[in-house]
């Protein structure tokens, strides 16, 4: 799927279909919808008089042209009120328009955007629409092999603007193409069944993406983990046949020996708890407790192509936890990277055995902040629902960032406190720490055990539980994957070149 930018009007363009947005309870058309309806005489005035389009959110209305305009169809989307639009309404609307004309085995379309509805706002729209249509259409085939021909697919959005906006909105539009093109890598790798991503395979995709200009990749094997005395992580690994991985990708973007950005993520391949294992409902979803590794690996793809002036690391452990005969035993102590000791009192408690050891790595950088994401406690969905990332850390300026680029995103993060007193919570009678401390506030006592581990740099725990997969269909994300915290790791990354 393509979103081109090309100089015109869409009155005069050939298409499948015109696709335009309206919102509801206008007593006037726009100039853009006004003249196309006058060129048909009159046939969008006709539906909305009839009562058939009101403008309501997302509300689809397909009209055959009849020869009156070189475009077959005209597809009306709604978007609410005006007062009441914003770009997630947008992105919404966009999205669902083309699902309902892929829908129909439509193949390419074409759109105009009425600024008036959004003024000063024009190159956030056209990015609207672009993520909105992108991240919309996205569907995950590739292990269907029945019929395949029967598969619909939208080739392109033609996005129709004046002369005057064309350059502008081309680089708009070319930035996002990349932004979701990287949600949609993360979303692929997420999908993927774990037999078929197995930290070997993410340790491959992470070298694919270091063909890039200005990242290199490293990933270290079991025996330098020994050696370095990972034995968090490695601890977690030995119940599964699969080697564990420590991927690091680097982005040198900027000045030379300026502290980079850390970004962690979560690599579980495959979590069925280990000995403390989970009950088989659901277990299959847990092929996504990689999808903090995802994000940060689609991340730092999405700052290379976009040629950020930044340095970033990206660490990705990545593992199985699995209950083979080398498995941990609840009870068992680890002797971390860091060299604190960990009691595993429940080896389901995983994520923050292997994050433990990766944010401990990750200060070998001096990095400017550490930003880690991971679908850490089923407490987090408990607290905050499946749509809502958990954000918890004490630097109060990161914290606000990552609120701001959550805003512009539409990416909803909300606060849980982290104060001093949870850490009580997690100190274990022989050891220096245990890995759970117990059912309440289990977001709050996993994100207190990782700062254990990241010394005194500005630190940011992110907890995607909830978000990182969706079992209906929401808005602009089509059930499955969602590749959620990719747009606003770089919607923060790009405000970091800004400051
Ligand atoms: N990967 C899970 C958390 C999870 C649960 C993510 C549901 C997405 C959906 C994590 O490793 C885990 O099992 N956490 C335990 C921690 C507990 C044992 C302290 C949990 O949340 O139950
Ligand atoms: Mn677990
Ligand atoms: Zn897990």
């Amino acid at each position: 799927m393509n979103i081109t930018v090309k100089k015109g009007n869409l009155a005069d363009t050939k298409t499948q279909a015109a696709v335009l947005g309206m919102c509801e309870g206008e007593k006037e058309f726009s100039l853009l919808i006004a003249g196309i309806d006058q060129k048909t005489g009159g046939l969008i005035r006709d539906v909305v008089k009839k009562g058939d389009f009101e403008g309501k959110p997302s509300q689809v209305c397909v009209i055959y042209t009849k020869g009156t305009l070189p475009a077959e169809r005209i597809a009306l989307v709604g978007l609410g009120k005006k007062k009441e639009l914003d770009l997630e309404k947008v992105r919404g609307a966009f999205a669902r328009v083309m699902q309902h004309l892929r829908g129909m085995n439509i193949r390419d379309a074409a759109t105009a955007m009425d600024w008036s509805l959004l003024p000063d706002q024009k190159e956030k729209f056209a990015v609207a629409v672009t993520e909105g249509v992108k991240l919309g259409l996205y569907q995950y085939t590739p292990y269907k092999t029945l019929n395949r021909d029967e598969l619909k697919e939208m080739r392109e959005l033609k996005m129709i603007v004046a002369p005057d906006d064309y350059p502008m909105i081309l680089e708009e539009v070319r930035k996002t193409n990349m932004i979701t093109d990287a949600v949609c890598f993360a979303r692929d790798l997420v999908s993927a069944p774990s037999n078929d991503m197995t930290p070997a395979i993410m340790a491959d995709h992470a070298r694919k993406i270091a063909e890039r200009k200005n990242v290199s990749c490293h990933v270290l094997e079991k025996g330098k983990m020994k050696a370095l005395g990972m034995n968090a992580l490695l601890g977690v690994a030995s119940g599964s046949h699969q080697p564990p991985k420590l991927i690091i990708l680097e982005y040198k973007g900027g000045k030379k020996g300026e502290a980079p950005i850390a970004l962690v993520g979560k690599g579980l391949t495959f979590d069925s708890g280990g000995i403390s294992i989970k009950p088989a409902e659901k277990m299959d979803e847990m092929k996504t407790d990689m999808s903090g590794g995802a994000a940060v690996m689609a991340a730092v793809m999405a700052a290379a192509d976009l040629e950020l002036p930044l340095n970033i690391v990206g660490l990705v452990p990545a593992t199985e936890n699995m209950s083979g005969g080398g498995a941990l035993k609840p009870g068992d102590i680890l002797k971390s990277y860091s060299g604190k000791t960990i009691e595993v009192l429940n080896t389901d408690a995983e994520g923050r055995l292997i994050l433990a050891d990766a944010l401990s790595y990750a200060l070998r950088y001096k990095p400017a902040a550490v930003i880690d994401i991971a679908t850490l406690t089923g407490a987090c969905i408990i607290a905050l629902g499946e749509d809502v990332i958990g954000m918890l850390g004490k630097d109060e300026q990161l914290k606000k960032e990552i609120i701001r680029a959550a805003q512009a995103t539409g990416e909803l993060v909300w606060e849980l406190p982290l104060w001093d007193s949870y850490s009580e919570m997690i100190k274990s009678d022989i050891a220096d720490y245990k890995n759970t401390g117990g059912r309440v506030a289990g977001t709050i006592t996993a994100a207190a055990f990782l700062s254990k581990f990241v010394g005194d740099y500005p630190w940011v725990h992110l907890d995607i539980a909830g978000p990182a997969w969706t079992t209906k269909d929401k808005s602009y994300i089509p059930k499955g994957a969602s590749g959620v915290t990719v747009r606003l790791l770089v919607e923060y990354l790009q405000s970091r070149v800004k400051r």
